[in-house]
């Protein structure tokens, strides 16, 4: 069983996300499990506090390392081989590939910041640090949410198709998926393209790995073969 640990301010964040669709049928299945871990919980003072203002002064409060380290280390003592990954903006981009390699871990950890973010100190307890884009969330429980569900669908088991996960935008060297359609035939005066009408499956094929590769190279600017240019 794949084991998913979460350190966040807001445990509840993630009741619904992980009580639907692909989530909750793996949790179901026993092919993970989820468990919050509420960092307050850890704080040292009797306020509960678990932020604070910055050295050199600015705007916000920081997550204070007291009970942040001591959350992880619950972590790592609850599941000696986790992976524990900070979110933050400042991180390694996430990607399919990284979602890929942590399916192949015991286990991950994903620690939520709030505020202004982390004490810089906490970094030298966790193994990795990952940004879900070039853009700034309020929290790191929803880009936790979108790494767990990405990692999740990959587990083995865990689709009903395993081939919609290789045929995915990003499972081939970063190219996008292809154009989908289904019925009507003719919507609005949108035609489906006729070559998905064919029955012809090679040129089927060959006219997906096409629009796959134009769509990546018009959307993201990415390689596309001479003769499909
Ligand atoms: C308001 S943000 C802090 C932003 C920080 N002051 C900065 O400019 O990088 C609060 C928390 O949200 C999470 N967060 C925000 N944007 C994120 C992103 N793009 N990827 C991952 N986590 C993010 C992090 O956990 C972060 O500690």
């Amino acid at each position: 069983m794949f084991h998913a640990q979460i350190l966040t301010l807001f445990p509840e964040f993630f009741e619904s996300p992980l009580s639907c669709s692909i989530p909750k049928r793996a949790i179901e299945a026993g092919i993970v499990r989820v468990d919050a871990i509420q960092i307050r919980d850890f704080a040292t003072d009797k306020h509960n506090r678990v932020d604070d203002t910055p050295y050199g002064g600015g705007p916000g409060m920081l997550m204070k390392p007291e009970p942040v380290v001591a959350a992880i280390r619950r972590a790592r003592e609850l599941h000696p081989d986790t992976h524990v990954v900070m979110l933050t903006p400042s991180g390694s981009r996430f990607t399919q590939a990284k979602a890929l390699e942590f399916t192949g871990k015991p286990g991950i950890t994903l620690l939520c910041g709030r505020y202004e973010g982390f004490d810089e100190r906490i970094c030298d307890y966790v193994d990795e640090e990952i940004s879900l884009g070039d853009y700034v969330l309020s929290g790191g429980e929803p880009a936790a949410m979108c790494v767990l569900d990405a990692v999740i669908r990959l587990l083995p088991e865990v689709l009903g198709s395993p081939e919609s996960a290789v045929l995915d935008s990003f499972s081939e060297e970063g190219i996008l998926d292809w154009p989908h359609y289904t019925r009507p035939e003719e919507f609005e005066g949108k035609k489906v393209p006729e070559v998905l009408l064919s029955g012809n499956h090679a040129a089927i094929e060959k006219w997906r790995h096409e629009q796959a590769r134009l769509r990546t190279s018009k959307r993201r600017g990415a390689r596309v073969d001479h003769d499909e240019k």
